[in-house]
């Protein structure tokens, strides 16, 4: 939504309490509210920030203007998980209130440090003239949640750098700290920056060179590099903004791409052995994908359901976004899979064969086998006057297409109506999340993803089978005790 700077660079101890209670309202008159994804509580969700284990739990942020659907004067909200599917609001916020972040706490990470968290992030400042500078910078949260800003900053801008210079991802590599820095050259082509921790002191960096990931620079920025590990294979996810499309198709605004590489070689500051780029997701909103290792061997990623510079139906309602589900990542015969966690099998309600449905109540979970050798259709959030998203599942042919032209209200129209992915010709499966106006589905237990927005109109709430025969379960799911998740 188009508001005025003024608007959106308000500071936060202006906005009145009237003017919040309006907002509230507005947002809880919206009827597409997630029931089991986590959502803003108001205004506008962007990135996942700080995702991390600390202090026994999962911490996952996001990236909010908490006063209406627009980008503004970010701040971080906290939350956090025992299980990675049910998250809760703590009330700790990353506010934009110093001078190093006064136009914005944007993107970051976390990394437990002697039993603190540091958050490290990009401080958005603006002059007077508008004239933007960008800092790395850092901040402290302890057991009790409190905030506790570092003074100095920690990485200061480049030579080489303009001022797309953002969201720096701190990791360990063989007891090294290292963090990475999405980066914009003075030829205006997206590239990332690697830093060490001197002595490991996570307030003092010294830059080791730009990663050498077999990039050709076609893209004018790179935001939200994240470079992890699965099975010791560093892959690097990515949102490079203005691909040249030669280089990989994309439908959406910005693709969210990664590449598997072989080895680290911390010498070089190269990834060796990197694919080519792949899209992490075939759906119509996925970006900045963060993740991270954990403690105990797994590599989880988390994507923002939602894409910069796109209005949404909810707009209206002073909200938009919404996070995916946490996904595990694994390699299998070389292929990138990404999955839910498998407590999300303890939204599971209720469990039915699966056939067509009138109505549903819009939130639950397919589980589906495609026989090889034919076209399948499904109609989701389908009406009686055969409204609704086609999903193709074609063993044939070998692809998978996704239709939303008739599905609920229209958006984003200028960057079509379909998307779609090629697949082996053979028995193929679908895990599909639905969630009142949220699909993620998991082809072949996540060779392919595809995530998306629905919003569909009264009565789009039922499953149609238009052709070939799938089959498998439908289970209700329910998020426990039916608590809110923001
Ligand atoms: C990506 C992004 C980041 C930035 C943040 C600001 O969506 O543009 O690069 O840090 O959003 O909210």
């Amino acid at each position: 939504m188009n508001l005025p700077q003024e608007t959106r660079y308000r500071a936060y101890s202006d906005w009145s309490k009237e003017e919040i209670a309006k907002i509230n309202e507005n947002v809880n008159q919206s009827p597409w509210h997630a029931s089991y994804h986590i959502e803003p509580r108001t205004g506008l969700l962007n990135d996942p920030n700080g995702f991390s284990f600390f202090n026994g739990k999962y911490n996952l942020f996001y990236q909010n203007w908490p006063f209406g659907a627009a980008h503004g004067l970010k701040e971080w909200i906290h939350t956090e998980s025992d299980d990675l599917v049910h998250f809760y609001v703590t009330g700790a916020e990353l506010r934009p209130d110093t001078e190093h972040d006064s136009h914005g706490a944007y993107s970051g990470s976390a990394y437990e440090v002697d039993g603190k968290l540091f958050l490290f992030y990009t401080g958005n400042v603006r002059d007077k003239k508008w004239i933007r500078d960008t800092l790395q910078i850092g901040a402290w949260m302890d057991k009790d949640h409190n905030i506790t800003k570092c003074e100095n900053i920690l990485i200061h801008k480049p030579a080489d750098v303009t001022e797309h210079f953002r969201d720096p991802q701190i990791f360990n590599y063989k007891g090294q700290l290292y963090t990475i820095v999405g980066a914009q050259n003075l030829e205006k082509s997206g590239f990332i920056k690697v830093y060490k921790a001197t002595d490991n002191n996570v307030e003092t960096w010294e830059e080791v060179g730009n990663l050498d990931f077999g990039s050709t620079g076609s893209e004018y920025m790179i935001e939200c590099p994240n470079l992890l590990f699965v099975d010791e294979k560093p892959v690097i996810i990515y949102c490079p903004q203005g691909l040249d499309k030669s280089e990989l198709n994309y439908d959406n605004i910005y693709p969210n791409t990664f590449k598997i590489c072989q080895s680290f070689d911390t010498e070089n500051i190269k990834l060796v052995g990197a694919s080519e780029i792949q899209n992490l997701d075939y759906g119509f909103e996925a970006y900045a994908t963060q993740g991270f290792n954990t403690p105990d061997g797994r590599t989880l990623i988390v994507s923002w359901i939602g894409l910069p510079d796109i209005d949404y139906p909810t707009d209206k309602y002073n909200y938009q976004g919404a996070m995916s589900l946490v996904k595990e990542l694994s390699i299998k015969d070389g292929k990138l899979y990404q999955y839910p966690v498998e407590a999300i099998t303890s939204l599971r309600a209720s469990s039915e064969q699966f056939t067509a449905k009138a109505e549903t109540n819009n939130t639950y979970e397919l589980e589906l086998t495609f026989p090889p050798n034919q076209k399948s259709e499904l109609l989701l959030f389908s009406d009686s006057k055969g409204n609704g998203l086609s999903l193709i599942v074609d063993t044939k042919e070998g692809k998978i297409i996704l239709d939303r032209s008739k599905a609920g209200i229209q958006y984003a129209t200028d960057f079509g109506t379909i998307r779609e992915c090629s697949i082996d010709t053979k028995e193929t499966t679908a895990n599909i999340f639905v969630d009142n106006s949220i699909i993620e589905i998991f082809i072949n237990k996540g060779e392919k993803v595809f995530t998306s927005r629905v919003f569909p109109e009264n009565h789009q709430n039922g499953i149609q089978i238009k052709s070939g025969e799938p089959t498998g379960k439908y289970f209700e799911l329910k998020y426990q005790n039916g608590s809110k998740i923001n």
